[in-house]
């Protein structure tokens, strides 16, 4: 069997990479930003695969028996649901899907590209995570280092699941039987506020990370003032709404359902990333 893995640089597509590396399986990467795949993964198959640029995925897709199909948090669902039509004209049998949890009960592009998946007449699994714990090591961290941590979360609590996990079960799903038809919600093994999160991270490090609350009006002037379309702006404020009205808190045990062992705490994931919030304190 062979997979073609998307977003291999992003916070989960480079576990499901390794993670099926690590059981032998014919991975093709298929990568935005193809140098970075590369340096990452040396001596794998990396070849283009954009969005934007169809004949990168026809290529990508040439030969390939699953998909693992993730997208950039900001992207309109009408490209993603091109490429399940190139993957089905393909001959791609399988497709595990990175949707986000509680995507059935929305409009927005995550569940209409479900919606597509379901009529494409493919093997489809739905992975529904919970937000990333990873967020805090890559677009948080610089933040982070700064000692504070800014999010309009109010003190609603979020059950975060560690990308690894994600990964897992897309692995799972990708290599193993029963998975078909299937639509995973992907947690940690509880919900934190981000007090907790703050705290678990001071821990980590030694240093002192605080929560300063911020509004739904700074979260949203922010995302306009680096450039995010009005969608996205909208999305996140929706998201996070959803976080501040308790509703990003549910626990499931899909992960030790799917996997057999028992989801990756906050705290774990906070000390195998100490490393990346270090550096100097600065006055937040
Ligand atoms: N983050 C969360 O907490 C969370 C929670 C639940 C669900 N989700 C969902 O999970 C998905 C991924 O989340 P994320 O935004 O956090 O991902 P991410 O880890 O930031 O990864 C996004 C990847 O998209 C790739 N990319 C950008 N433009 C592309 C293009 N034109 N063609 C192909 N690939 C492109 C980037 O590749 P390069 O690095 O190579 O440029 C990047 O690695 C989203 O659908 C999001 O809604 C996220």
């Amino acid at each position: 069997m062979k997979v073609l893995v998307t977003t291999p640089n992003g916070k989960v597509g480079q576990e499901v990479v390794r993670q099926l590396q690590e059981r032998g399986v014919e991975v093709r990467v298929g990568a935005h930003t193809v140098d970075k795949a590369r340096q990452a993964f040396p001596g794998a198959e990396v070849v283009p695969f954009d969005y934007a640029d169809e004949a990168s995925v026809r290529e990508a897709l040439r030969g390939v028996d699953a998909l693992y199909l993730a997208s950039p948090g900001d992207m309109p669902a009408e490209p993603v649901k091109r490429v399940v039509d190139l993957a089905r004209e393909a001959g791609v049998g399988q497709i595990v899907r990175l949707s986000a949890m509680g995507a059935q009960h929305s409009d927005n592009p995550l569940r209409e590209v479900e919606r597509h998946i379901e009529a494409s007449g493919a093997h489809w699994t739905f992975l529904r995570p919970s937000w990333f714990m990873q967020n805090y090591s890559t677009m948080y961290a610089d933040m982070l280092r700064g000692g504070a941590l800014y999010e309009p979360a109010g003190d609603g609590k979020t059950s975060f699941v560690d990308a690894r996990d994600i990964a897992a079960v897309a692995v799972a799903a990708l290599t193993g039987e029963g998975h078909a038809g299937q639509a995973y919600t992907i947690t940690g093994p509880q919900a934190l506020d981000r007090d907790e999160v703050a705290a678990a991270i001071s821990g980590a490090t030694g240093r002192d990370v605080r929560y300063v609350p911020i509004s739904d009006e700074q979260l949203q002037e922010t995302m306009r003032a680096g450039g995010a379309p009005e969608a996205y702006v909208g999305l996140m404020s929706a998201l996070y709404g959803a976080v501040r009205g308790g509703h990003s808190a549910e626990v499931t045990d899909d992960v030790r359902r799917v996997t057999g062992r028992d989801p990756i705490p906050f705290t774990q994931f906070a000390r195998d990333h100490a490393d990346v919030w270090a550096g100097e304190l600065k006055e937040a």
